[in-house]
Order: structure tokens, then sequence, then C-alpha cells
């Protein structure tokens, strides 16, 4: 895939999955603005990605303000003289079960997720739309914010909230032929080292230098960081113009197009429905089906 002469901004690239991000894309020859709130992880990240392919420079910010989007931004214009693409990647966790979460445990996250990812995206789409040549806003969901997952209220709320952005920005950006979808990954990272059927194995893979099993990276669709790249490198270049609006999953060896929520069963009752005519027809109505929530438990082979 060939992005040469295209300029990239990829916010929380400092480690993990965005730095993963932000070196596929300078070695495919984009030009990189590398973000993270981390001073110390920027500069180390500006040399990885430098060293991979394009050219990179480091904004040391953190993303949930509109000062901070103009700023990463304004960097890509200033150095590399355009914007095309926006990975909105930086994140943070707060797990705690709804009745011991805090409003700053919500904030937090509600802040550098959703308001990063809306703040970013605004000042992407200012530009691109000045440019007049498209674009590609890529967003970061997950697969608690599609599913739901226990312990996180704040990053599925805003997870899934990054989910509604992206349908509703590429209905109101498609004129502009600016494309957004959202990525949802998984990938083995200090994070889901700590679910116990995945820590064994990836402290064993880290150790040997093996991959990950089979299992793992097929029915789970867990795999490194690297793995996760082809889909944003995809999503970055020309060859993904008809592609908007979709969520896709990408994690080892599992590409996956997520569905989007709509009606499952539908029944009518002239005159509309009361509480007690609800309630005798649930069971065997729309209720007769009811929808699965939270993520699934890993399902590790039996009999080895
Ligand atoms: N690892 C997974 O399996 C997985 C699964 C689903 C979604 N995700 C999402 O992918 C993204 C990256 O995850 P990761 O596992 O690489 O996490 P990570 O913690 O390794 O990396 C996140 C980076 O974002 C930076 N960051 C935090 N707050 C910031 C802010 N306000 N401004 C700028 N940078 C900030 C951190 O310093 C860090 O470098 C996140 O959005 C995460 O929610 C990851």
């Amino acid at each position: 895939m060939d992005l040469t002469g295209k300029v990239a901004v990829v916010t929380g690239s400092g480690r993990g999955l965005g730095l993963a991000y932000a070196r596929a894309l300078a070695a495919a020859g984009a030009h990189v603005v590398v973000n993270d709130v981390d001073q110390q992880a920027v500069g180390a990240a500006v040399e990885s990605v430098a060293a991979a392919g394009g050219k990179a420079v480091g904004v040391t910010a953190a993303v949930g303000t509109t000062a901070a989007a103009d700023e990463l931004v304004s960097a890509a214009v200033e150095h590399f003289g355009r914007l095309d693409v926006l990975v909105t990647n930086a994140g943070i966790l707060r797990d705690k079960v709804l009745w011991k979460m805090t409003d700053d445990d919500f904030d937090d996250v509600i802040r550098v997720h959703l308001r990063g990812t809306f703040s970013c995206a605004r000042a992407a789409a200012v530009r691109m739309r000045e440019q007049g040549e498209g674009g590609r806003i890529i967003l970061i969901g997950s697969p608690a914010g599609q599913r739901g997952n226990f312990g996180q209220t704040n990053y599925a709320a805003a997870k899934a909230g990054i989910a509604a952005m992206a349908r509703t920005w590429a209905l109101e950006l498609a004129r502009a032929k600016i494309t957004v979808n959202a990525v949802i990954p998984v990938a083995a990272t200090e994070m889901t080292k700590t679910i116990p059927a995945f820590g064994p194995a990836i402290e064993e893979a880290e150790r040997t230098g093996a991959p990950l099993p089979d299992w793992i990276r097929k029915q789970e669709g867990l795999g490194t960081v690297e793995d996760v790249t082809g889909l944003v490198t995809f999503l970055a270049s020309d060859a993904s113009a008809a592609v908007t609006g979709q969520a896709i999953g990408l994690g080892g060896d599992r590409l996956a197009l997520w569905s989007h929520p709509q009606e499952k069963a539908v029944d009518f009752r002239d005159g509309g429905w009361s509480a007690d005519e609800i309630a005798a027809a649930w069971s065997e109505g729309v209720g007769a089906r009811p929808e699965t929530f939270g993520i699934p438990a890993p399902q590790p082979p039996t009999g080895n």
C-alpha cells in the first residue's frame, strides 16, 4: 500500500497500538504527527516512526480539548503542508463497577476518548474540507463499546459513542469525500495480559518469540499490535475510498465487519401497546429471542 505524499496524525502514538499504526503509516510512505500525553514516549516514538519510513514530528499534548486538537492539525499543516489522515487512538482506562465509579473516573475516560475523538475529528474535518481533496478519519472503538463489558461503564459508553459518531460523520462528510470508519482492535498489550485465559499464552509468546496459539489468533481474534496495522493502513489509503460508516474488527488472524444496531423483531397492534399488552405478548412476541450482551468469555480448546 503506498501512502506517499499523505500526512497523518495519530493520537496516543507514544506506545502500544498507536505507535504501531504510526510506524505502519510511515513505512507506507506517509509523514506522521506523533502525539502523546507522555513527553518521553513522544521523543522515542518520533525516532521509531522516522526509522520506519516517512518523516515524523512529535506533539506532546493531552487530547480532550479544542486547543490540543488544533495543535495537532496545525503541526501537520506547518510541518508537512496538509492533513489527509486522522487516527484517534489515545485512550485510558479507569475500570470500576458502577456503584464504585467516581465522577472523575467517568469524566476522565469520557474526556480522553469521546471528547478527544470529537474535538480532533472536528479540527481535522475543518482542515480536510478546506483542502477539498477528501480525507480519512479513522476512529478507534472497542469490543467493550460494541457489546458492553463488566467494570467499564465509562469506557463502554465512550467507545459506543465513538462508533455512533463514525456513522454520523460518515453521513455528514460524504459530500467532501472524507470517509469515517471505526476500527475495533484487539491486541496483546499490558491491558489484555491481565485476562486470565490469555495471560500465560501472551507471556509465553513474549518469552519465546513464537506466535500466539492458533485458537487465540483466530477464534478470539487476539494477536500483536502489528497485526492491527494492516486495517489502519488500508483505511488510510486510496484503496478504501468506498468504505465509510463501518465498524471493522481486526485482531490476530481475524478480520470482521461488525453489524450496526437495527430492529431485530417487530410486532404491531392496532391502537398501540399498553403495559399489560406488552407483558402479555412479550415472551412469544418481540421478546422471544432477546439479544445477548457482554464480550463472550474466552473459550480455550478442551482436551489438550
Ligand atoms: N489493546 C487492545 O486490545 C484494545 C482493544 C480495544 C480498543 N483498544 C483501544 O486502542 C487504543 C490504544 O490502546 P493500547 O492498548 O495501545 O493502550 P496503551 O495504554 O498502550 O496506549 C495508549 C496511549 O495513549 C496515551 N494517552 C492517554 N491519554 C492521552 C491523552 N489525553 N492524549 C494523548 N495521549 C494519551 C497513553 O500515554 C498511551 O501512550 C485505545 O483507544 C484503546 O481503548 C485497545
